[in-house]
């Protein structure tokens, strides 16, 4: 199997380090990648994930026989549709499925439509009768832009003038969705689809608050957890019943058909889990604690997946726990600094430690450099959450450059009573 992957995130990384352990691989590629993935598969720079002739032009020049989508921007653009066309196959839906991450509108319609648990949501094209909805109600609102936003798309407000300007800003070029706000907790959840059938992987949970406590802005993730303690046989099985299952047949009755990865992102209420947003793809930083822990070798799966094959495969994890932290770059999410020389890192890559770069590229000298906000995540492995997050902290300080930082608290809200 020669494998090329899209994207050049933390995420990427850790489908790269997997895929390179697998017994299937016979060339590994990656594009763009980053200086992590350098040390595992052959990059490509020069070519972003939304050029399809230049994807196309790897896969004829490297005898690439799958493709798989990291991100889901070119996803939604349709680089699945693209390349099928030619034969190549990949992982990840055609553009149909796709929307269910690139419109809001789409997926919560597709919910509603189909009884699937999700926050009660009105749909807005022009600002005047935003305003009026927004001036006649009180307390929390979620407001939502529905097209793609990378995670700068969603607002939790009480304050009236501040949904209003968020507001008039996405109707300026897209529509909207306000939400009634879910309390409870998060959790991320991903299956496999080959279009026929469906597998579901080990619980995640994302820590989005850019601070200690879930305070701050939101971000792209700033650790992530699998499995989750708190996610017990009861709540998986409500999970399972009321939403993943729904979802797959509400997909087949729209005669969609699904190859790749689905992530639910759910709000686990008093009233049950409720779906906060489907994306179309792995979620970072989430990936990078999932991933470690499968046993199954993931060419096995990939190759499932194409071949239509999944129910016959069963998916095993090592049964350890992990817990991600994100080093980030100064000033992020906001403002930050790109090309800041990381002046060391500790020993990953080892049974109970791994290193997943973000955007990082070597100059012309050879040292890495940063190359994004989220710049690695370190991740522990142990025999459960605390041991695994210790692993992590243990060496959150030896990566080295100006301004790095971390959250002090991934996973530590789930060993509290
Ligand atoms: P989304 O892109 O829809 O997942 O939203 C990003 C984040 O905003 C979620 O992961 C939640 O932390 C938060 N969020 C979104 N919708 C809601 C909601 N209805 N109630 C509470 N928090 C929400
Ligand atoms: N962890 C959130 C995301 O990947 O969208």
């Amino acid at each position: 199997m020669r494998v090329l992957i899209l994207g050049s995130g933390a995420r990427e990384h850790a489908l790269a380090w997997s895929f390179s352990k697998s017994k299937r691989i016979a060339g590994l590629f990656c594009t763009p990648g980053n200086a992590g993935t350098g040390e595992l598969c052959v990059n490509f720079p020069g070519v972003s994930v939304n050029d399809f002739d230049g994807i196309y032009r790897i896969c004829r020049e490297n005898r690439i026989n799958l493709v798989f989508a990291g991100p889901e921007a070119p996803l939604s653009a349709g680089i699945a549709d693209f390349l099928i066309r030619r034969n190549i196959p990949v992982i990840g839906p055609c553009k149909n499925g796709a929307l269910l991450e690139s419109s809001k509108s789409f997926s919560k319609n597709f919910m509603e439509k189909y009884s699937i648990p999700t926050a009660n949501a009105e749909h807005f094209t022009e600002y005047e009768s935003f305003k009026k909805y927004i001036n006649g109600r009180n307390g929390k609102i979620v407001i939502k832009k529905s097209g793609l936003a990378a995670g700068k798309g969603v607002l939790e407000t009480e304050i009236k003038e501040e949904a209003l300007i968020f507001g008039r800003k996405i109707l300026e070029s897209d529509s909207l969705i306000a939400e009634e706000y879910l309390e409870g907790f998060e959790v991320s959840v991903f299956a496999l689809s080959d279009g026929k059938s469906y597998k579901v992987l080990l619980p995640c949970s994302d820590f989005k608050k850019a601070f200690d406590n879930d305070k701050g802005p939101n971000t792209g993730g700033m650790g992530s957890i699998s499995p989750v303690p708190w996610v017990n046989t009861e709540l998986n099985d409500r999970i399972m019943s009321g939403i993943v299952e729904p979802t797959f047949s509400a997909l087949k009755n729209e005669g969609i058909d699904y190859r790749g990865i689905l992530y639910f992102g759910l709000m686990i209420t008093d009233e049950g889990p409720k779906v906060l947003e489907y994306n179309v793809r792995f979620g970072d930083p989430e990936t990078q604690a999932l991933i470690p822990l499968l046993k199954t070798d993931i060419g096995d799966i990939a190759e499932a997946i194409i071949q239509q094959n999944l129910s016959s495969l069963s998916i095993e994890f090592s049964g350890e726990s992990a817990v991600g932290v994100v080093i980030a770059s100064k000033g992020y999410p906001d403002e930050y600094r790109k090309g800041i020389p990381v002046t060391s890192l500790p020993k990953g890559n080892n049974k109970d430690l791994l290193i997943f770069h973000s955007s990082t590229y070597r100059d012309d000298s050879g040292r890495v450099m940063t190359g994004g906000g989220r710049c690695f995540t370190l991740v522990g492995l142990g025999k459960d959450t605390i041991t695994a997050a210790a692993k992590a902290y243990h060496e959150a300080d030896k990566v080295n450059f100006e301004g790095a930082w971390y959250r002090s608290d991934i996973g530590k809200k789930f060993f509290l009573t």
